[in-house]
């Protein structure tokens, strides 16, 4: 069944209708998109923990926890990456659950299924890669326990089939965890951001001669959403309701929305 045809888009108060609807953003296509994230998988994860001096893995950690993922559970971790919340859901979800990655990018499911075979916990056998879009998920309706997307919603390019399509496959009562960078409504937060994307992200990437890449960052993040309209739409995707969370001083966010 397709992701819309069975969901109600309830318009806000205030708004004839749905505000979110129409937004698609032209900075990259898709092909694009998706070519940048190959390009930069081999150094991906060293960036990572380059940039936010490893406190990527405690957001991270904390989207998994916002998830409500337990043991025997059979999860989702969507635009997945080389893996680092696939990797947390699998502990948390144990041998008897089933975590399921996702991504559009070839390169980076390959740096997630070395990673997989060079880890030793036998927990991690419970992770199936699969390779396909945000934007068409190749599940039954209400097939999930819990979702997490971490870094992914900012980077596809219609936000709201991304909701819609996550409220399609959780199960009724549960939730998904979406950890991005946080679009501040500060502007002392903002400029900090932008400070450290200008002075630090974009100069140790050039170092790598992906300065482009992630140049694209900063567009990406004035792109986003805030986290109020986070929320709304992940009401207007139909989710019973949902709340936002500001992390490290407004550096990061994370939406929990609850079906
Ligand atoms: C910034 S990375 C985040 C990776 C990982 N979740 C993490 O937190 O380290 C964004 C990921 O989203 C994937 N992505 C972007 N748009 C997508 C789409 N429409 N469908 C599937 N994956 C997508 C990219 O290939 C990339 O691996």
């Amino acid at each position: 069944m397709a992701a819309s045809s069975h969901l109600s888009l309830r318009p806000l108060p205030g708004h004839n209708r749905p505000i979110f609807r129409s937004i698609c953003r032209p900075v990259l296509c898709a092909a694009d998109r998706q070519a940048l994230f190959n390009r930069i998988a081999p150094v991906y994860d060293n960036l990572n923990d380059m940039l936010s001096l490893g406190q990527h893995r405690i957001w991270k950690r904390m989207a998994v926890s916002w998830s409500g993922a337990k043991e025997g559970d059979n999860v989702l971790d969507l635009c997945c990456g080389s893996g680092d919340l696939a990797f947390l859901l699998s502990e948390k979800v144990g041998p008897k659950g089933k975590v399921i990655g996702v991504d559009f990018s070839k390169e980076q499911l390959s740096v997630a299924s070395s990673r997989q075979h060079l880890r030793s916990k036998a927990c991690y056998n419970n992770i199936k890669w699969v390779e396909g879009s945000a934007l068409d998920l190749p599940f039954s309706d209400c097939y999930f326990d819990a979702i997490t997307m971490g870094y992914g919603l900012r980077n596809v390019i219609d936000f709201r089939t991304a909701m819609e399509g996550m409220y399609r496959v959780l199960k009724p009562g549960s939730k998904t965890s979406v950890l991005d960078f946080n679009k501040s409504t500060g502007t002392l937060a903002t400029s900090i951001q932008e400070w450290m994307i200008d002075n630090v992200v974009v100069p140790v990437a050039t170092g790598y001669g992906l300065e482009k890449e992630y140049k694209y960052l900063e567009s990406s993040i004035q792109e986003f959403l805030t986290g109020t309209d986070l929320e709304k739409l992940a009401l207007e995707a139909g989710f019973a309701n949902a709340k936002h969370f500001e992390i490290s001083g407004g550096l990061m966010g994370n939406l929990v929305a609850t079906r």
